[in-house]
């Protein structure tokens, strides 16, 4: 008899428990938080969520909901753009519609995971200060891959306040402050436009140029427009997204922000409509990359320098797993070789959920991942044979030619990807009637 072992309760976790449970499966689940919903749970004390006082998602409603459970049948006036409490409150809302809290062991630290052989797994975990091991015969991992905060380097020492993104909750604490915001991601953009709100100067020095995507493209959330040319190659369809791109903002010289070298698609997508606003603004100015600190001094690397009070290095996040031995799995600095970002090559108790970054919504490619790893632990899926060539096959032939960054080593095209998991679910499966909105 099977026995299942889920880490997390967040977004991925809760479709992980439901789909195994869907199967008759029997599942215990594991988070260190005290509710549902992971990232989403936004709190002023640090702890695992990364998500601001003001965030939003970046992926529409339309695009960001479990087929199981829609935005409609939860909440139809949920904005086109669900801040943070209306994703927390969408997260728990289909918890306690499935039942999935009589399974679900909150406040309980997950410390070492051993796999003993293709049927047990020795899990430890820490209960109110009590640790204590359980045997499982397969894991399911959903423990999130934005939250393990990546620092940047540079010469020199800054002896103003410095934080990372992780640490960073609400732009009040930098009243009246000289800020300077690190990097050109989703999380960059949106705190140096909420700084500069507030601050005496908020600055972005970007190492690079990125593409900046507006939120918005003709009135319509622009992932929803961009999936109106989901019948064309993949090629065409991105050639068509940087040419709407170009001609939404004129490109990045206008605003006195360094031109990108690459396609949109070569980067996770920056999503955001405030921040060209702020810099035409005078609200935020930006700078190059940094070339070193001096004291308060911060020189970058055309010759320029400013003083600042604070550093927020928006700089991303560490893929980690703590609670494996590093000898047994290290994905931190990539490569990443699982079939279908899920299925391990050679321990196949092991699997992943929502461990991969769509240019688009994570969790609805958490719920099909979930489906399939349901189908395959109840008996109705067999995974390939040849599942190695299959996982080494991913590695070398991605979605996408992206940049070699640190970030980019688990890039997945939203749509090619909820392609290929719906082709593999059972023939029979509901799944298999998927609707066309979300195809
Ligand atoms: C500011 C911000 C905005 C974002 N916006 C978007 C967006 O617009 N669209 C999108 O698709 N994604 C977005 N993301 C990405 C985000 O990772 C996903 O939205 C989503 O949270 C992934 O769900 P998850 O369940 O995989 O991971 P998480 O939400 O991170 O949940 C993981 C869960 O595992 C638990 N856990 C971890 N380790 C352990 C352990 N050792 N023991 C016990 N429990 C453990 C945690 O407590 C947590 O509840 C954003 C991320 C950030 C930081
Ligand atoms: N509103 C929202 O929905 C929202 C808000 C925030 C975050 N998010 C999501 O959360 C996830 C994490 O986003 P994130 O912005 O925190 O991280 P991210 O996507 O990893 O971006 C990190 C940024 O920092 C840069 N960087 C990394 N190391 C650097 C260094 N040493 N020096 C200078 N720059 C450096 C990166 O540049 P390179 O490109 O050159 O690597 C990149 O521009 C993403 O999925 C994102 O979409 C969403």
């Amino acid at each position: 008899m099977k026995r299942i072992c889920v880490i997390g309760a967040g977004p991925s976790g809760i479709t992980a428990i439901k789909n195994l449970r869907d199967e008759g499966l029997d599942v215990v689940a594991y988070d260190r938080n005290s509710e549902v919903g992971g990232n989403w749970i936004y709190t002023e004390e640090p702890g695992h969520s990364s998500v601001f006082e003001t965030t939003h998602i970046i992926s529409s409603k339309t695009l960001s909901q479990y087929e199981d459970f829609t935005f409609d049948e939860f909440d139809k006036s949920v904005a086109d753009y669900p801040s943070h409490d209306e994703l927390r409150r969408y997260f728990q809302a289909y918890a306690k519609k499935f039942d999935l809290y009589e399974v679900i062991q909150f406040n309980t630290l997950v410390l070492h995971c051993e796999r003993v052989d293709n049927t047990t797994w020795e899990i430890t975990i820490e209960q109110e200060g009590k640790v204590s091991k359980e045997i499982f015969t397969d894991l399911v991992v959903c423990n999130g891959h934005h939250w393990q905060p990546r620092h940047p380097e540079y010469p020199g020492e800054f002896t103003g306040e410095y934080l990372h993104s992780h640490e960073y909750k609400k732009a009040s604490a930098f009243a009246d402050k000289k800020v300077l915001v690190i990097g050109g991601g989703n999380s960059a953009c949106d705190v140096a436009v909420e700084t500069s709100r507030v601050s005496k100067k908020t600055g972005i020095s970007w190492r690079r140029g990125y593409k900046i995507v507006p939120k918005f493209i003709m009135g319509v959330p622009s992932d929803v427009f961009a999936s109106k040319l989901n019948f064309l190659p993949l090629k065409l369809r991105y050639a068509l997204a940087n040419l709407t791109v170009k001609i939404a903002t004129g490109g990045n010289k206008l605003y006195g922000l360094q031109e990108s070298a690459f396609r949109v698609e070569q980067s996770h997508p920056t999503i955001n409509s405030e921040l060209p606003y702020k810099i035409r603004h005078g609200k935020v100015i930006p700078y190059v990359d940094i070339e070193r600190f001096d004291d308060k001094e911060v020189h970058f690397k055309d010759g320029s320098s400013a003083i600042f009070d604070t550093v927020i290095a928006c700089t991303g996040y560490v893929l980690v797993h703590p609670f494996f031995d590093n000898e047994f799995l290290n994905y931190s600095s990539g490569p990443v070789p699982l079939y279908l970002k899920m299925f391990h090559p050679t321990y196949s108790n092991l699997y992943f959920i929502g461990m991969f970054q769509p240019l688009g919504c994570i969790w609805p490619g958490s719920e099909l991942q979930s489906k399939l790893a349901a189908s395959e632990l109840a008996g109705n899926w067999q995974r390939p044979a040849n599942i190695k060539e299959l996982c080494e096959k991913e590695v070398t032939n991605p979605h996408f030619d992206q940049i070699k960054t640190p970030r980019h080593t688990i890039t997945v095209d939203y749509h090619l990807f909820v392609k290929a998991l719906k082709k593999e679910l059972p023939k029979n499966h509901p799944n298999k009637k998927y609707k066309k909105a979300m195809a």
